[in-house]
């Protein structure tokens, strides 16, 4: 069992291991009733998990949809509705099993029923487990876009279950690095050296450098969500690469998975970075290499699209007045969050990555 600790007042542990969703009974804190939220691929294990608590916790059971339509305030209000069915209190608690969307809607079910209850979030994807699942960050989308509802409610536990992990289609694995990769540009570049020695080894969380790779990016989004909650500063340096990603999943109607439409905004992020921070060729070319050759995520993007691009980007969340803000590297681990107001320039950027 590996175990990284996220600190301060809403301090939790991030357990990785092999079976680690089975030892969910061990932190539901004596709840006599617990609701599982799960996708449809997860139902066989909620209800192995079911089964292992029968007689200790009544386990209830929510099968919500796949990806984002799991998102939706209807989805909510069925997990609301048999929660008030079977009389739930503020000492029972939630358990999300699932990848991003399904841990994002039922941490928001926890955060609303009776202001706010235990929640275990048990991440089955990659992206889940170094990113979603890690920090706190519930919400639901609207129709006027994702994640406008919400609120930060710290999980109790994080329970990584490497052996779901290595069951994901490869290409699902292989978006999911592109967080894990992030993780390495902003604040860890022993992640790259790590994914550059052998990157099927990287890929396999059943191996030690697979799992180590792992740790190490679940660490870096412990130490930043442990220093900045609520995402007043620091936490920003988590959106390397999403100012342009977001952009660009917008573009795409949501159907790219975001580990490549982010993969996309790293490189683009990097040259802005060599042409506005200094930041060396060489970084630039590891970015491609990694993210490109090693990954097999996409490193351009049709050069037709900027101003379609631009105007999304400016409706981002992080535009503040005129110019727009990125997270862009003075060094790898030396993340700066910079606003450009010279569209020149991101224009500059933008003809490097367009294909
Ligand atoms: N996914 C970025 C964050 O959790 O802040």
């Amino acid at each position: 069992m590996t175990t990284v600790s996220v600190t301060g007042d809403n301090g939790y542990d991030v357990q990785v291991a092999s079976g680690a969703s089975l030892r969910v009974g061990e932190y539901l804190g004596g709840a006599a009733q617990a609701l599982l939220i799960h996708q449809p691929v997860m139902a066989g294990r909620a209800a192995e998990i079911r089964e292992l608590l029968a007689g200790t916790v009544n386990v209830l059971l929510a099968e919500i949809p796949d990806g984002e339509d799991a998102k939706r305030v209807e989805v909510a209000a069925f997990c609301w509705g048999i929660l008030g069915q079977s009389d739930f209190t503020r000492s029972d608690a939630v358990v999300g099993l699932g990848g991003g969307a399904a841990t994002d809607l039922a941490g928001f079910v926890a955060a609303t029923w009776l202001r706010g209850v235990r929640f275990i979030t048990i991440p089955t994807t990659v992206l889940g487990a170094v990113d979603a699942s890690v920090g706190g960050k519930t919400g639901i989308n609207t129709a006027e876009g994702k994640n406008l509802v919400g609120s930060f409610h710290a999980p109790h536990a994080v329970l990584v279950d490497t052996d779901i992990l290595a069951e994901l289609p490869e290409t699902e694995a292989r978006a999911g690095f592109a967080e894990i990769a992030k993780a390495g540009f902003i604040a860890d570049p022993v992640i790259l050296d790590l994914i550059e020695k052998d990157i099927t080894e990287a890929l396999d969380p059943t191996t030690e450098v697979g799992l180590e790779v792992l740790r190490r990016a679940i660490q870096v989004k412990a130490t930043v969500v442990s220093q900045d909650f609520t995402e007043q500063g620091v936490r920003e340096i988590l959106n390397y690469g999403h100012t342009l990603g977001h952009a660009i999943e917008h573009a795409e109607r949501y159907r790219w998975r975001h580990g490549a439409a982010i993969s996309i905004g790293m490189v683009f992020a990097a040259e802005l970075s060599r042409m506005t921070r200094g930041l060396s060729d060489a970084a630039v070319d590891r970015h491609r290499h990694i993210l490109g050759e090693l990954l097999g995520l996409p490193v351009s993007y049709p050069g037709g699209r900027w101003e379609s691009l631009l105007a999304t980007m400016r409706r981002d969340k992080k535009a503040r007045g005129a110019a727009l803000r990125f997270v862009l590297l003075d060094d790898l681990a030396r993340p700066t969050v910079t606003a450009v107001a010279d569209e020149s320039l991101l224009f500059a950027a933008y003809s490097e990555i367009a294909g």
